[in-house]
């Protein structure tokens, strides 16, 4: 049986260079210029960053984290995977599925993930953000781009690729704002990132101290 995570997988293999090619392309969305530059300016030089969906490896890892510090990029695509090892030697690439890789605990001083949980089935997204709390080092850094109104389903064709058929899974911005605050996040920034008709919702939070 295909999962949905299998459509994910399979889906951006064959929609990596539509969706990104190897220039650096920001398409002027505020979380690559404006919210990645936020948070870096938190960091020492040299910090642990995680990021989560990295996909190629371009523009987060190459163009903005790589340049300073030392950067984890985790992605369930294979071909996304192979990209980022060309494009940004200087980095560590795991093809994974972010739900079932192991890292240290407070093993990162920030972790970056755009436009990536929206892809990992809702019931699994919630144990995922204790995931991340956990990597976290107390008052480290997360990044995020997640779902504005609750909605889970596929495109066909995605992107206009021929077979590049893609799955999401949303829930609304007030259910991440409460998971995250339920695991000692202060929410620093929440910011609305317009997408065609819709959007999503970008948070820049804080790991608290509270160990668990
Ligand atoms: C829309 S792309 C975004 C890539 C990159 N973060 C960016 O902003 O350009 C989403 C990426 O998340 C990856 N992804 C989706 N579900 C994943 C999972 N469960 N584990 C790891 N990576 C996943 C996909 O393979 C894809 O490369």
């Amino acid at each position: 049986m295909t999962t949905p995570k299998d459509i994910v997988r399979d889906g951006h293999d064959v929609v990596s260079f539509a969706y990104r090619g190897d220039a650096l392309d920001t398409d002027g969305d505020p979380c690559y210029g404006d919210l990645v530059g936020l948070l870096l300016s938190h960091l020492d030089a040299g910090s642990r960053v995680l990021d989560l969906g990295c996909g190629c490896g371009i523009p987060v890892a190459r163009d903005f984290v790589a340049r300073h510090h030392h950067v984890t990029g985790v992605d369930i695509s294979p071909v996304q995977i192979r990209r980022a090892c060309t494009l940004v030697p200087s980095a560590d690439f795991i093809c994974s599925d972010m739900t079932s890789t192991v890292f240290p605990t407070a093993g990162f001083d920030a972790i970056i993930s755009l436009y990536a949980i929206i892809h990992v089935p809702l019931e699994e997204q919630r144990g995922l953000f204790r995931l991340i709390s956990t990597w976290l080092k107390p008052g480290g850094w997360l990044l995020c781009t997640v779902g504005h109104r609750m909605w889970t389903g596929t495109e066909e064709n995605w992107l206009g690729v021929n077979g590049g058929t893609m799955s999401w899974s949303h829930a609304d911005e007030d259910t991440y704002g409460e998971w995250l605050r339920d695991l000692d996040f202060q929410i620093v920034r929440k910011q609305f990132i317009p997408d065609g008709e819709g959007g999503h919702t970008a948070f820049l939070s804080r790991r608290g101290r509270r160990t668990e």
